[in-house]
C-alpha cells in the first residue's frame, strides 16, 4: 500500500486514532463552511470505512495526513474519480484539514504530492480539482499546484440544493505536461 511523505507529512493508511479528530473536523462549521452541513460521528466513520475499502482496492484514494514531527493527524488529501452526475469526468485531487492544521502550506504540499502521484505513478492524464466558487482558500491552494482556471466551466452543483450559495462551482485542471511548471509557493 503506498504512502506518499513530504517533507513534513505523511499520507497514510486511516488508523483508528484518526477517528476522533477525524469527527471533530467534520463537527466544525468552519472546516465544513463550503459543504452543505458538519457531518455527525457516524457520517464521518462511515466516511473513513469507505475511504480506507478504496485504498485496500485499488491504492490510491483519500489518504489521512500526518504531520511527521508530532505524530499527529491533520486532515486527509488524495484522488477521487468525479461524482457520477457531473457535467465533465476524470480524477479529482482534494484536501481538508483541521483548523489547527490550516497557514502552514500542508495542503500545498500534500497537494503536490497527490498530484505527482497521479502523473508519475498512475499515468493520469490530467487531474482536477473542484471546489465552491467562494472557497478561496481551495482555489489558492489550486493556484499554488499551477492548476488553470477557466470561468467558462463554471457549473451548478446537482448535489447542492438550489438557491444555495454553494452550489455554484468551479473547475481547475492541470494536464500531466504541465505539472511540472513553477507555480510559487
Ligand atoms: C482548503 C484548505 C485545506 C486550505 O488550507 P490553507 O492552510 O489555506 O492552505 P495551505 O495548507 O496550502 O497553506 C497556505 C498558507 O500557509 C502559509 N504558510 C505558512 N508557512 C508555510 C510554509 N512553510 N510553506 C508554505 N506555506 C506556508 C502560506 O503563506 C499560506 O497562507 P495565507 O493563506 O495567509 O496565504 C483549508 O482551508 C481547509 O481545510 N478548508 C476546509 C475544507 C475545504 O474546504 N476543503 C476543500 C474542499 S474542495
Amino acid at each position: 500500500m503506498p504512502e506518499l511523505r513530504t517533507e513534513r507529512l505523511v499520507l497514510r493508511d486511516w488508523r483508528t486514532s484518526d477517528l476522533d479528530p477525524w469527527v471533530a473536523m467534520n463537527a466544525d462549521p468552519v472546516v465544513r463552511e463550503y459543504f452543505p452541513e458538519v457531518l455527525t460521528r457516524e457520517q464521518s466513520e462511515a466516511s473513513v470505512s469507505r475511504f480506507q475499502a478504496d485504498l485496500d482496492r485499488r491504492g490510491w484514494g483519500w489518504w489521512a495526513v500526518e504531520a511527521v514531527a508530532t505524530g499527529e493527524f491533520v486532515g486527509f488529501a488524495g484522488l477521487d474519480p468525479v461524482e457520477d452526475g457531473m457535467a465533465f469526468t476524470g480524477v479529482e485531487a482534494g484536501w481538508r484539514l483541521a483548523r489547527p492544521a490550516w497557514g502552514h502550506g500542508y495542503a500545498t504540499e500534500a497537494g503536490r504530492a497527490v498530484v505527482a502521484h497521479a502523473f508519475d505513478c498512475l499515468a493520469l492524464p490530467e487531474v482536477l480539482a473542484v471546489t465552491a466558487v467562494g472557497n478561496l482558500r481551495s482555489r489558492a491552494v489550486m493556484e499554488r499546484l499551477g492548476m488553470t482556471y477557466d470561468p467558462a466551466e463554471d457549473f451548478d452543483d446537482p448535489e447542492i440544493p438550489e438557491g444555495s450559495p454553494l452550489r455554484r462551482s468551479v473547475v481547475y485542471r492541470l494536464r500531466a505536461g504541465d505539472h511540472h511548471r513553477p507555480s510559487g509557493r
